[in-house]
């Protein structure tokens, strides 16, 4: 029997791979939720989470751990993002929401799952390459892990705050992997989507907005020929490709951890240079356990 776990499985992207998932033979599914409102794929075992809270993530956390008892988790897949309307709301610990849902919650299943990891399992984290100031103009360029935390009025802010807290989900994926990958050959893949136009991460797909990915879809279609990042997906296709990363379908090259969907298709292209970066990787990885309260 295979088990996986996964977060964001509500909507979008992980909804797509979720029903990827369900088809598989022998496997039991627990998806974190934080609202009712949802219709979810049957042979799915809904337990509460809401990524804005420690405390809901550790519950989260000890309830799949009551479920499992002796049993492993086989795929952890830790997809949930957002991207808040600006950098003043709160998490319920106090910190950036869009930091502490993308990072700090995720920083923190990891931890608390990683003793339940399967020998031969895998970590799928989403990232995006809004990461990577080489894709996209304005990704992170440096990185200040307090500033996330508790933004002023000189951070950054929209699409260049969002970017930098993916470029912290590949740092913790870098870091996973040198910590466990050897020890009981876990996996970790960090995942790019790629632009995903029918999601809910830009608001909900409300008939204006779909009218507006309708004429961009086009327009990004030809400037994808120059500039593949431009190039505008569909949540189907994004989340199959998540479902194929995590049940290993499509296999990373030895040694690389960052899988890219460019223009539809898996490309496994280095990370930006600062996601490379083991003084930074090892820094977020203290600052973070000290927020969350873990030691290092
Ligand atoms: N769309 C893109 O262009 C794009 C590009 C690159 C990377 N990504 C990444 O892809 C991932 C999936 O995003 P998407 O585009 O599919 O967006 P989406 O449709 O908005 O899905 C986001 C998922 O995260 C869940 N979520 C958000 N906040 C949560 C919280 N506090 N507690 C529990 N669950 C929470 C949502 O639950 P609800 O249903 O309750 O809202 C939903 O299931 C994200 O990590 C995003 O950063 C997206």
């Amino acid at each position: 029997m295979r088990t996986i776990v996964m977060t964001g499985a509500t909507s979008g992207i992980g909804a797509a791979a979720l029903k990827h998932f369900t088809e598989l033979p022998d496997t039991n599914i627990f998806i974190g939720v934080r609202s009712n409102k949802h219709d979810v794929q049957p042979g799915t075992q809904v337990l509460p989470l809401d990524l804005s809270s420690l405390k809901s993530v550790r519950a989260f956390a000890d309830s799949i751990k009551q479920h499992l008892g002796d049993g492993k988790i086989n795929i952890l897949v830790l997809n949930a993002g957002i991207k808040a309307t600006d950098n003043k709301q709160l998490s319920e610990e106090g910190f950036e929401l869009t930091f502490a849902t993308n990072h700090l919650a995720h920083y923190l299943l990891a931890r608390l799952f990683l003793p339940n990891m399967a020998r031969d399992s895998k970590i799928v984290i989403t990232t995006s390459d809004a990461h990577d100031p080489a894709v996209i103009p304005f990704g992170p360029k440096t990185l200040n892990i307090a500033e996330l935390a508790y933004p002023t009025e000189n951070s950054p802010k929209g699409m260049a705050f969002y970017g930098a807290t993916k470029l912290c989900n590949l740092l913790t994926a870098n870091a996973l992997k040198l910590k466990v990958e050897a020890e009981r050959n876990i996996s970790v893949i960090a995942f790019n989507p790629g632009l995903t136009g029918d999601t809910s991460l830009m608001g909900k797909q409300s008939v204006p907005l779909k009218l507006i990915v309708s004429i961009i879809r086009p327009l990004f279609y030809m400037i994808s020929f120059f500039k593949p990042a431009f190039f505008m997906g569909t949540a189907k296709r994004s989340g199959e490709a998540l479902s194929e990363l995590a049940i290993g379908e499509v296999a990373l090259p030895e040694g690389s951890i960052y899988a890219s969907l460019v223009r539809g298709k898996l490309t496994f292209p280095n990370p930006s240079q600062l996601a490379q970066n083991n003084d930074l990787m090892n820094l977020l990885w203290k600052e973070s356990a000290t927020m969350v309260g873990l030691p290092e």
